[in-house]
């Protein structure tokens, strides 16, 4: 075990309920870590629709104020505690780690998923949370080989990894993607993509599915595409839903249900239950492999210093195609 020497951080804190302005910068102690922890040096940590909803105080889960931003990241770790096999020099990703947003993060060391040599830590940065979501939704719901399955959002980070997992258990994907995005959502195992911006998605699943609509649909979207969801389901089919990025969720009437053939309608979460903490390392390694071969981890969008981590934010609620990064060891200029 490595002897723990006295470390200040700085950790990016909301500290009350607002946008990205509420988020300042904090000087701290670093305790002492304890049984089954690692510290470490943060390198960059990746941003997540979630945390606009968490900061707002609009997230079924409420965080007491201030609490450390960020949940999800990649660094090297830099000291142990006592039962930690992980070495100090070794290069880990992570997600559901509160404060992650910071120089240093302390972490239960059984929720770190080690970099392969190959991987970036901006890559795991965008990866970690990704996979472990993707890794949930595809077994939310029973989905037959051979069945076809719609992805929408297909070239985002969720969407990127979610494609990838259905390909490899048998699933026809139905990959959506805005424009030249396509490419990338038929490279990670999609059979069919739609443009949806020069695309009728309906007509186009339809014509896939030779008229009977999709076994599942995954929506990270909510209101916007709720009527087209409905129209592209086969009977008893699933709608899978799992983010809001139209902003708001539909409300359900239960009559259109049975006339859009008895679907059946889910909105997925980490209260699924279908994802321990002792098994998040190995989902993320899982995806951390995929990457190796394919392009699952998304494009960057942006990367930010910790000075400007308001700024982040702040794209972070612009809807940009690619993952926000703040990285904590950059310097200005
Ligand atoms: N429930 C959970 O456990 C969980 C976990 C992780 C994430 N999420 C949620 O999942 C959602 C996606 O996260 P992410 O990190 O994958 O986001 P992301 O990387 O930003 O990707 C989302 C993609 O969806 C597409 N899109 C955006 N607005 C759309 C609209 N109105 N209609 C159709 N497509 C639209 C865009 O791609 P194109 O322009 O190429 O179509 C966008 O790049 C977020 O709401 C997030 O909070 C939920």
């Amino acid at each position: 075990m490595e002897s723990f020497t006295a470390k200040r951080r700085l950790v990016a804190q909301a500290v009350r309920a607002g946008g990205p302005d509420v988020i300042e910068i904090h000087g701290e102690d670093v305790a002492a870590l304890a049984r089954g922890e690692a510290l470490v040096q943060v390198e960059a940590a990746g941003l997540n629709h979630a945390e606009t909803l968490i900061q707002s105080g609009a997230y079924p889960v409420r965080f007491p104020f201030p609490f450390g931003v960020g949940f999800e990241g990649a660094g090297t770790v830099v000291a142990v505690g006592a039962d930690v096999s992980i070495a100090p020099g070794t290069r880990v990703c992570w997600t559901a780690v509160f404060g992650s947003c910071a120089t240093l993060v302390t972490a239960p060391a059984h929720m770190l998923a080690t970099l392969p040599d190959t991987t970036s830590v901006e890559a795991g940065a965008s990866l970690a949370h990704a996979g472990v979501t993707a890794a949930g939704l595809v077994r939310h719901c029973p989905i037959a080989d051979g069945s076809y399955a719609v992805v929408w959002g297909a070239a985002g980070s969720v969407g990127r990894v979610l494609v990838a997992l259905l390909a490899d258990r048998g699933i026809s994907v139905v990959g959506i993607a805005s424009g030249s995005r396509v490419e990338v959502v038929r490279r990670l195992g999609a059979q069919h993509v739609v443009d949806r911006t020069s695309g009728n998605v309906v007509d186009a699943v339809r014509d896939y599915t030779r008229g009977r609509g999709a076994a599942a649909v995954f929506d990270p979207v909510g209101t916007a595409t709720y009527e087209t969801n409905l129209q592209l389901l086969a009977p008893r089919g699933y709608l899978v839903n799992y983010g809001q990025l139209s902003g708001g969720l539909p409300a359900i009437d239960l009559g259109r249900l049975m006339d859009t053939g008895s679907i059946f309608v889910t909105k997925y979460g980490p209260r699924a239950g279908l994802v321990g903490a002792d098994s998040v390392a190995t989902l993320i390694s899982e995806t951390l492999a995929i990457a190796t071969t394919r392009p699952v981890a998304n494009d960057i969008a942006a990367r930010f210093t910790l000075d400007r981590v308001v700024d982040a934010y702040r794209m972070l609620e612009s809807s940009p195609q690619g993952k926000v990064l703040v990285l904590p060891q950059m310097k200005d200029g």
